[in-house]
């Protein structure tokens, strides 16, 4: 069992929620284009692994179009959601597994498990800059020869490293020492990556294709301009999400 705790709580989520939910700031199906990429390259073929599956949305999602999915989540609360989940799908249970581990655990305990698709969704903003390396990492390890990888994450005009509850932008070695530190008080590390800020992290792989997705409604650009520090021109001009598609360079 891994001790890692995801610092958002509850409340933290209804603030987030309330933020951007509630009071309508976000389009509403703010990442169709993600999803629609991600049905067009599942196949009942194609064995899935996810780095961080939380209460299991991705999960729900590729359930019926792969022949295997495997998820670890760190955070025990998150993991215990899923037990509920296997419930619901026991019948098919064999071609379902998660873990309440790290990728690295994961492949500590199956070094030679190899997969299709490796999904790693909404997860690296949340994390030290060494852990998103590391995490990156382990999905090269994870995937097969010609498997594809597809990250998604923040996406902002410069980049940021904030905290949900905290209207400040820091440094970023004062964010890895929150994130290393595991603190809650500041509430969810929150790293607005730019485009090239992401694809440093990629240089062991090959960009097939990327997209951004915006989620914010044109009236609320002031709302948001204001909390990604920049002017509502500069955030009108990219997506608030990306997410990029690659496989292994050889
Ligand atoms: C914003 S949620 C995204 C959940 C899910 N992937 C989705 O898209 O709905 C981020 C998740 O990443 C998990 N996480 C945090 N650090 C992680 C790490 N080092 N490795 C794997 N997952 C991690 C958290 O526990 C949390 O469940």
């Amino acid at each position: 069992m891994s001790k890692y705790i995801y610092s958002s709580n509850e409340n933290g989520l209804n603030n987030f929620e309330n933020n951007f939910y509630n009071k309508k700031k976000i389009n509403e199906h703010p990442q169709k284009p993600y999803f629609d990429y991600l049905s067009s390259i599942l196949t009942t073929e194609k064995s899935f692994f996810e780095i961080g599956f939380g209460f299991g949305r991705i999960f729900n999602f590729v359930k019926n179009n792969v022949k295997e999915y495997v998820g670890i989540e760190p955070d025990v609360e998150r993991f215990k959601s899923s037990q509920k989940l296997l419930k619901y799908n026991i019948d098919k249970s064999e071609r379902f597994q998660f873990f309440n581990y790290f990728s690295n655990d994961y492949i500590k305990h199956y070094p030679d498990k190899k997969f299709d698709i490796v999904c790693i969704s909404h997860v690296i903003q949340h994390v030290s800059t060494q852990t998103a390396l590391n995490i990156i990492k382990d999905a090269f390890k994870l995937l097969n020869d010609n498997g594809t990888l597809i990250i998604s994450t923040t996406c902002a005009p410069r980049e940021l490293f904030t905290y949900e509850k905290l209207n400040i932008s820091d440094t970023v070695n004062n964010f890895n020492y929150y994130c290393l530190k595991n603190e809650t008080n500041k509430g969810l590390p929150v790293h607005m990556f730019t485009k090239e800020s992401l694809l440093v992290y990629l240089q062991n792989f090959e960009i097939k294709y990327y997209e951004q997705y915006q989620f914010i409604k044109p009236d609320k650009l002031e709302w948001f301009s204001n909390n990604f520090y920049t002017s509502k021109n500069e955030i009108t001009n990219i997506g608030q999400s990306q997410f990029v598609v690659c496989k292994k360079k050889n």
